[in-house]
């Protein structure tokens, strides 16, 4: 079995096992709440249901690529925090958005209403800081609170860069630099969280723990420019999300972004206010014909880019190391 397969099986069931924890009488319903939002049960369940589950595989890579790496099975409950961490973030973030589709089924929010969904979201986020903790059984205490730590950091910056990306849907002043800090927060914090932790259980050095870290950062930048694009020119069958709502909720992605710049014909109908469900094909096309999305295929291999060297200063190893490589350049030509 290749080593890929073998990380996302143990993922999978180290997230079973932390899910579990809600899984007792009363609360059966709430603990099913969680296991349909991870794509384990309801209709359709199955791994088109539960994501790609990119991060936890990036803990793992990292930690399995290192020189003076333990067994990267020591790691699972990072990797599960981590998974657990950017689940509750889309929960919620479904909310925030008013989403109706994530994975290709009805949102946790549409299923249970609202209320219901922030407590979904509420309940996986305890039990990311739980499962972290279980790192104490093979790892010394320092490296499980420093390991804590970049995860606590990384959820502030997190809800940062949601607090951007909401207050910038009522903005109309907006440039390509306010772009980056909010995808800096909400996407490139966890990945970079991920690459950070996974090199610092592989027993990487301080500078490979730092090099890493801006690996994951700039594959988050480049990861969220990609998202941009699927949302408005994606497959909605294959990205299971609608492709709609981006130009519907207005918000200020890097193709728009780009184009307002240019002060052409899309950015006239933008400045008139929002766009309408029947409106958005043609707006997509009048928005590719100004360039913006050349301009964010552009930026994501420049930072794909960035993110491969940082990468090889460290020269990760073995089969971790080459999967790892691949990855990152698999995302950037990802579809879903
Ligand atoms: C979606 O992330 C949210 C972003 C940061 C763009 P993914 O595309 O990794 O979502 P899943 O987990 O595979 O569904
Ligand atoms: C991605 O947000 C980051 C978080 C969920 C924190 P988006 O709103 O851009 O991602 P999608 O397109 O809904 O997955
Ligand atoms: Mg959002
Ligand atoms: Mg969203």
């Amino acid at each position: 079995m290749n080593i890929q397969k073998e990380m996302l099986e143990a993922i999978e069931k180290e997230l079973q096992k932390q899910v579990a924890r809600l899984d007792q009488t009363r609360t059966k319903q709430f603990h099913e709440m969680l296991t349909y939002h991870m794509g384990w049960t309801g209709e359709r369940a199955g791994p088109e249901a539960s994501g790609k589950r990119i991060r936890p595989l990036l803990v793992l890579l990292a930690t399995a690529s290192m020189e003076a790496s333990p067994n990267w099975l020591h790691a699972k409950p990072a990797a599960a925090a981590i998974e657990l961490v950017h689940n509750f973030s889309l929960v919620h973030d479904d909310i925030q958005d008013n989403s109706d589709k994530r994975r290709g089924r009805t949102t946790v929010w549409v299923n249970w209403g609202a209320p219901m969904a922030i407590n979904v979201g509420d309940a996986m986020f305890v039990i990311a800081n739980q499962a972290i903790l279980d790192l104490a059984e093979y790892y010394p205490a320092e490296v499980v609170v420093k390991a804590a730590s970049i995860l606590s950091n990384c959820c502030l910056d997190l809800t940062r860069g949601q607090f951007l990306d909401m207050s910038y849907e009522e903005r109309s002043d907006l440039g390509i630099d306010d772009y980056w800090p909010m995808i800096g927060g909400k996407t490139s914090a966890l990945l970079s969280a991920c690459t950070q932790i996974g090199a610092l259980l592989g027993n990487a050095s301080e500078d490979e723990q730092e090099a890493y870290r801006l690996f994951g950062y700039h594959l988050g930048l480049a990861f969220q420019v990609q998202d941009d694009i699927l949302g408005i020119w994606g497959d909605e069958v294959l990205i299971g999300k609608s492709t709609a709502s981006d130009l519907v909720e207005g918000k200020n992605s890097l193709p728009i972004l780009y184009a307002l710049g240019r002060h052409g014909k899309f950015a006239q109908r933008w400045a008139q206010g929002p766009i309408t469900v029947d409106e958005v094909k043609a707006v997509a096309s009048l928005l590719e014909d100004e360039g913006g999305r050349r301009y964010a295929e552009e930026m994501s291999e420049n930072e794909t880019r960035m993110a491969l060297e940082y990468l090889d200063k460290t020269n990760p190893r073995g089969e971790a190391g080459a999967a790892i490589r691949q990855l990152a350049n698999m995302l950037l030509k990802r579809k879903q």
